[in-house]
């Protein structure tokens, strides 16, 4: 199979279109016939070295790609609740590598078929993992009751712009996004289901009070979120687009106002709990067919890998892009 290959921590330049052996299923385990490969941030801070000495994640050369749509190609032993032949997208926690390539072998109880879905392979690629990923946060970690406001920070990212529309099959009440101020009028053109969006600068001066918030962007929207959370309110930390890794929150700030700060990592969760993602998955599949979770998709070809990568670091990127064998 053909596969883009990253030969070394490095820049997008260390990325070479490789003919490598076809893997074959193991135990537990399903080979994929891939369509499309999702492209993440998380690929690229992999792939520049940041998390180098993290255990559990690849050494190079490696095949990156946490998440691909595609059929089924084999099934491993012990694999009986799909078939060969069946389409399939999989969840963020089937293992660090493997994605950008024709092929690729994953836990097979973090595939979810989309036989009869009634939703697009690219969307699907492009929008389960990560509103399953909402999905999980919003009911496992935040606890979201019905009618609770909810701030979405980086609103038009991957991850963000999968909560709103999640958050919507779950009954919140108001959703407000925030971004920069430049993205602001794409932002509210983009057909999320946002109440508003509002820039990022002036959160510290909303005077709504919210529930729950999402922040996967970090730095110094982090701490100005403290200010407009209501009493018990929790803020979900997802990541970190700033890359202000040095930023730090008062742990005095939360037990004066009752808030709660809550860390979810998607991978690391169904790592350790690969059940609870089919049923998720399942869950917020319904919002990607109510057409919820409009993300736009934009397709390169396997070989342009690197590419890829240069346009996610550049931004404004507004949506997914997906690489296709
Ligand atoms: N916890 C989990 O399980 C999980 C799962 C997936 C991803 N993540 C993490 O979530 C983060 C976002 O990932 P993604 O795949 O959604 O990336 P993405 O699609 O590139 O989205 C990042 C968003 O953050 C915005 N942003 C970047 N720098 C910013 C700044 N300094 N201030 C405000 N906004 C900023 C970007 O806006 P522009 O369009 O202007 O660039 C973009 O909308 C990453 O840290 C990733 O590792 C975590």
């Amino acid at each position: 199979m053909r596969a883009a290959v990253v030969t070394r921590f490095g820049g997008p330049e260390v990325f070479a279109l490789s003919e490598l052996p076809d893997p074959e299923p193991g135990p537990g385990q399903i080979a994929i016939d891939v369509s499309h490969a999702a492209v993440g941030l998380i690929d690229v801070f992999i792939r520049q070295g940041d998390y180098r000495d993290r255990p559990g994640l690849p050494q190079p050369p490696y095949v990156p790609g946490l998440e691909v749509a595609g059929t089924v190609r084999a099934l491993g032993a012990g694999v009986d609740d799909v078939r060969v032949g069946e389409p399939v997208v999989t969840l963020s926690g089937t293992g660090p590598a493997g994605g950008y390539a024709e092929v690729e072998v994953v836990d097979a109880r973090l595939a979810v078929s989309l036989a009869g879905a009634g939703v697009d392979p690219a969307l699907a690629v492009a929008a389960l993992p990560n509103a399953t990923t909402a999905h999980l946060a919003l009911t496992e970690v935040a606890h979201l009751r019905a009618g609770e406001r909810l701030l979405v920070h980086g609103a038009l990212g991957g991850l963000a712009s999968a909560f709103p529309g999640v958050a919507r099959t779950l009954g919140a009440g108001a959703v407000v996004g925030t971004v920069r101020r430049p993205s602001l009028s794409k932002a509210r053109a983009a057909g999320f289901p946002y109440d508003d969006v509002v820039a990022a600068e002036d959160v510290a001066a909303l005077e709504t009070r919210f529930d729950i918030v999402v922040d996967p962007v970090g730095g110094q929207v982090r701490t100005d979120s403290l200010e407009v959370m209501a009493p018990l309110g929790r803020m979900l930390l997802v990541g970190n687009a700033s890359g202000d890794w040095p930023h730090t929150v008062s742990t005095n700030a939360l037990w004066y106002a009752n808030l709660g700060l809550l860390g979810f990592n998607v991978g690391a969760y169904l790592a350790a709990r690969p059940e609870r993602g089919r049923p998720a998955a399942v869950a917020a599949l319904a919002a990607l067919r109510q057409g919820l979770v409009p993300i736009r998709t934009e397709t390169l070809p396997l070989a342009e890998a690197g590419e890829a990568h240069r346009r996610l670091v550049a931004g404004g990127v507004g949506g997914r892009i997906l690489l296709t064998p």
